[in-house]
């Protein structure tokens, strides 16, 4: 081989060398990036301004999850249906200037609060108790009642036990308007699924019980600028509405409430409080928000006869505070956790109980 021929030879081993080198880097990268997937570069660009209970909010969700938004009103077509919807939605922003002490509809026949107190943004926001998923999944069976229940039922539930108030006739034009507002929200969520974002954010139990003297600390830490000493809340000037809503007492939710469970209030607490607090940027630790739930929740508050609710007691959830259960576990229990021992013995009841079903 002349010399000349070599070093070609040479050149081109050596141009191969490299292509496998990179080739092989150039794998191992992939792989890797397929593992363990692409390094997280997205800002969260939570804009959020300090705000009183009055002030709208800016925020502006930069998410990987794409999280369910409320249709655009602009989209309405002017008529009727457009009139009721918005009616709807004011009812649920401002309830009380429609049942609450002043009424223009009815007077006193709520505590004064509003939908939009628990239901954010009039029941819009993003892991706020939005509205989203009750279109898509009513009339459905709920355990509470131990029946199906539709959309006007459900409204009413709030009505009676959120609001400790009396249910509205279903084919009055309130009732019409608030389930038109509802199911509006919800016409682009198909049947039968919840959209992410809908309702309240998962959070992990404790492994102890929730402890109401460390939720007071908290409480007195965060909470009592607006809700105040005695959980009273403040009411606007005329005391027709509050600016800052009750969280006990007598104008708060009563026992049979859904915030009155532990899990649900934790859940609304720390990705939402203190207001406004949004689910990716939580303000509360789980123990706090746990606390917190305790706290409140052995605080006076009224009283509704719920005797007949969970008719099926296998079916109490494991975070409901009466009795008698299935499960063995006692009231102080439930009341207060720690909730990981009885869920698992309430998914075991049901797992046999399904398997019953479908051998018998
Ligand atoms: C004190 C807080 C509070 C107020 C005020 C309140 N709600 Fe609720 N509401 C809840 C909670 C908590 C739930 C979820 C309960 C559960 O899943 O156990 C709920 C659930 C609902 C649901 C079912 C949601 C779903 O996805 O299944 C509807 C509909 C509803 N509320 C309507 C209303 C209306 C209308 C008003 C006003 C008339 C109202 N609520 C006032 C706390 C409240
Ligand atoms: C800056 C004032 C502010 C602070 C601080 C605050 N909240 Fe609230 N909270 C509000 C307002 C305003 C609402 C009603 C929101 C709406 O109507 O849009 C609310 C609603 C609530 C509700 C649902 C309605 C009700 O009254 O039952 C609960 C529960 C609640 N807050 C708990 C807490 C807890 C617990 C803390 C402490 C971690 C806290 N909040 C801190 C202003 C505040």
């Amino acid at each position: 081989m002349k010399e000349e021929e070599k070093q070609t030879l040479l050149k081109v081993i050596r141009q191969l060398l490299g292509l496998t080198t990179i080739l092989l880097f150039g794998g191992i990268a992939l792989a890797l990036i397929l593992i363990f997937g692409l390094p997280d570069l997205s800002v969260d660009k939570d804009k959020t301004t300090k705000n009183t209970a009055v002030e709208k909010v800016e925020v502006e969700i930069v998410d990987t999850v794409k999280y369910w938004q409320a249709p655009n009103e602009n989209s309405l077509a002017n008529n009727s249906k457009k009139d009721l919807i918005l009616y709807g939605k004011d009812i649920i922003a401002n309830t009380a200037n429609y049942f609450g002490p002043a009424g223009k509809v009815s007077k006193n026949k709520i505590n004064g609060m509003n939908c939009q107190n628990c239901h954010l943004d009039a029941g819009t926001k993003v892991f706020g108790n939005n509205y989203s998923a009750v279109a898509s999944t009513y009339p459905k069976y709920r355990a509470r009642s131990g029946a199906t229940e539709d959309i006007y039922k459900r409204i009413n539930d709030c009505f009676e036990r959120s609001l400790n108030g009396k249910a509205l006739a279903v084919e009055s034009k309130e009732m019409q308007a608030i389930a038109a507002y509802i199911n509006w929200l919800g016409k682009d969520v198909r049947k039968g699924k919840k959209p992410a974002g809908s309702g309240f954010k998962e959070m992990a139990f404790l492994d102890r019980a929730a402890d109401p003297s460390n939720g007071n600390l908290v409480y007195n830490q965060k909470c009592v600028s607006c809700h105040k000493a005695n959980g009273e809340g403040q009411w606007n000037e005329t005391k027709t509405a509050f600016i800052y809503p009750p969280l006990w007492g007598d104008n708060s939710y009563n026992n049979g409430a859904g915030l009155y469970r532990l899990s649900n209030f934790a859940k609304y607490v720390k990705y939402n409080m203190p207001n406004p607090t949004y689910h990716n940027n939580p303000q509360l630790s789980d123990e706090e928000a746990w606390d917190l739930a305790a706290f409140v929740n052995t605080q006076v508050r009224p009283k509704k006869d719920i005797s007949k609710d969970w008719p099926k007691i296998e079916e109490k959830p494991f975070d409901h505070p009466y009795g008698p259960y299935a499960d063995g576990f006692n009231e102080a229990e439930h009341k207060f956790g720690p909730f990981k021992p009885i869920k698992s013995k309430l998914d075991l009841m049901k797992k046999e109980q399904d398997k019953n079903k479908k051998t018998s």
